[in-house]
């Protein structure tokens, strides 16, 4: 008896010693594979010590990477290797090598490296993360009716110009009471966009347009978040997992379903004689070429479409809030602004683009908002497409590209105050200078396609406002520029006051001409 329970314990000991050494060597050799798989090729760019699986994924404390990262640049130089998970990546700093990158070099950087994520939501369609023949169809394609758009209906300038006079009107019924400015900012500039693709505005107040901007902000703020990260890392494990990250999926499943709703009435009452936005204009070109050999179907509608809404919104939406805290901090920057606007616009007019030229100040602000604001710090990532060579390091096919923008606008080297405030930054003699290392938009062939677009936003919103109003801390509140870490940086939540300057130029206007007729 007892000796059978002897051999019995021996044989579960013994075992149990086996399931262990068998444990221990899968693991080991999952270590090995890993450490295999992510070997260093010869000469490749030095970093920090990275775990096995997650890379530098924890060390990148994903609330403020951006900062975090500083040390390593001083201790490794201009050109350094990160794993952000299982992707390799190399971060670049300084002008000089951002510059190779994107012009001489650049064929071989024009490639979006695709995240788990990425993939799933929009399988290669679309704008931003297309490659490839998809891409240069869509972008081509894209920027073609971003210039033509105005044949036969509304200029885009017109439309930015009557979204800005809503805006005023929204602002104005705040009565110079603090609120919260990003509801109506973000709806005008969201509704720029609704015009552009599906030919109509929504009232701020709209629920189905409401919804569709929190889906939107929530889907972009959840995907910057670190079990997203790990989502990216593994998919395949995280996909059966509940967790927010499920949340982006439902979200962009949602958005997705409201466009092809778009696309459905669209096709109702389409005349493909006269195409009245985005849309139109994309299912003419979809029966351009009935054997399906191109990228224009429905799916890259779908996917384009939402490419547009979502770079097209949070990004100037979130630089034109940094522009009026900065306002209501600066507040000697904000009566020069609106000096110079009584001075060439006046109060009887909107502002147009056309006056950009004769108001250098202004434009002075609105560069160095977006050189603070730094909405885009690693500027979006850009994969290699061969194994080449870099300022003497090897960086092979596959690796994940990115490129410090902060450095560039924080370079103490060129900035009189980098930390600080200061539109004299872009001034010189009274005139606006362009400055080399300002790349919010990027460069190269990929860079932004709606810079045009965003810099005419934020010319005619961000004057509008300045002519109508004076922004001011609540009183007893104090204003912060910390900021709010999602695909890209925004202002905290806060509040702000909207004080009426003089009465509504569309007032006035009215006025004048009933006292001409007196
Ligand atoms: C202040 C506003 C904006 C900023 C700071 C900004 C910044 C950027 C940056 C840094 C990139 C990456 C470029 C690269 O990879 O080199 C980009 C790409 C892009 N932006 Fe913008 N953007 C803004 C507004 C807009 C607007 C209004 C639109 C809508 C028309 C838009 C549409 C796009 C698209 C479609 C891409 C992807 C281009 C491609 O991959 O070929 N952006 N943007
Ligand atoms: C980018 O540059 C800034 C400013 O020099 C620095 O603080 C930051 O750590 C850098 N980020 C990365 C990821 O290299």
């Amino acid at each position: 008896m007892v000796a059978t329970a002897n051999s019995l314990v021996t044989a579960i000991c013994t075992d149990l010693q086996l399931w262990t050494l068998l444990l221990l060597a899968a693991v080991t050799s999952l270590f090995l594979a890993d450490f295999l798989k992510n070997r260093r090729p010869k000469n490749y760019p030095p970093g920090p010590w990275r775990l096995p699986f997650v890379g530098n994924l924890l060390q990148l404390d994903l609330d403020k990477s951006h900062l975090v990262m500083q040390q390593f640049v001083k201790k490794y130089g201009n050109i350094i290797s990160m794993d952000i998970g299982n992707i390799h990546s190399v971060i670049i700093t300084g002008l000089p090598l951002i510059k190779e990158v994107f012009t001489h070099m650049e064929q071989k950087f024009l490639k979006r490296p695709i995240t788990p994520i990425r993939e799933r939501v929009f399988n290669n369609n679309g704008l931003i993360m297309s490659n490839g023949q998809t891409w240069r169809e869509q972008r081509r394609f894209a920027l073609m009716t971003l210039r033509n758009f105005g044949l036969g209906k509304k200029s885009l300038e017109q439309c930015i110009r009557e979204e800005a006079q809503h805006l005023v009107e929204a602002i104005a019924e705040e009565g110079g009471q603090p609120f919260d400015p990003q509801f109506n900012i973000n709806s005008a500039v969201s509704n720029v966009i609704c015009s552009l693709t599906f030919g109509e505005r929504f009232a701020y107040e709209d629920e189905q347009f409401q919804e569709l901007l929190r889906l939107l902000d929530e889907a972009t703020c959840l995907e910057a978040s670190m079990i997203c990260q790990l989502y990216n890392v593994f998919p395949s494990i995280f996909k059966y997992l509940p967790g927010p990250h499920q949340r982006v999926f439902r979200n962009w499943g949602r958005l997705r379903l409201f466009v092809s709703h778009m696309m459905d009435s669209h096709r109702k009452d389409w005349n493909p004689i006269e195409p009245r936005d985005f849309i139109d204009a994309f299912l003419t070109e979809m029966t351009k070429y009935p054997d399906k050999t191109t990228s224009f179907n429905e799916e890259n509608l779908i996917c384009s479409t939402l490419d547009l809404f979502f770079a097209g919104t949070e990004t100037t939406s979130h630089t034109l809030r940094w522009a009026l805290l900065y306002m209501a901090l600066y507040p000697e920057v904000q009566e020069k602004v609106q000096a110079e606007i009584d001075e060439v616009i006046g109060q009887k007019r909107q502002p147009s683009t056309d006056d950009r030229e004769s108001m250098p100040y202004s434009n002075a602000v609105i560069h160095e908002v977006q050189r603070m604001g730094n909405i885009v710090p690693l500027n979006v990532p850009r994969e290699v497409t061969t194994d080449i060579t870099l300022a003497g390091f090897h960086l092979p096919k596959g690796t994940m590209i990115l490129t410090n923008l902060t450095a560039l606008h924080r370079d103490p080297k060129v900035w009189a105050t980098p930390d600080t405030f200061n539109p004299k930054h872009f001034l010189e003699n009274g005139q606006f200078k362009k400055r080399e290392s300002f790349l919010p938009f990027s460069m190269g062939k990929r860079a932004c396609l709606g810079e045009q677009l965003a810099r005419s936003e934020l010319f005619i919103f961000f004057t509008a406002l300045m002519q109508q109003f004076t922004f001011k801390p609540p009183i007893n509140e104090k204003l912060s520029t910390k900021f709010r870490m999602g695909l890209t940086l925004s202002p905290v939540s806060h509040r702000i006051c909207a004080v009426p300057r003089q009465r509504c130029w569309r007032r006035n206007e009215k006025e004048e001409k009933e006292g001409h007729a007196l």
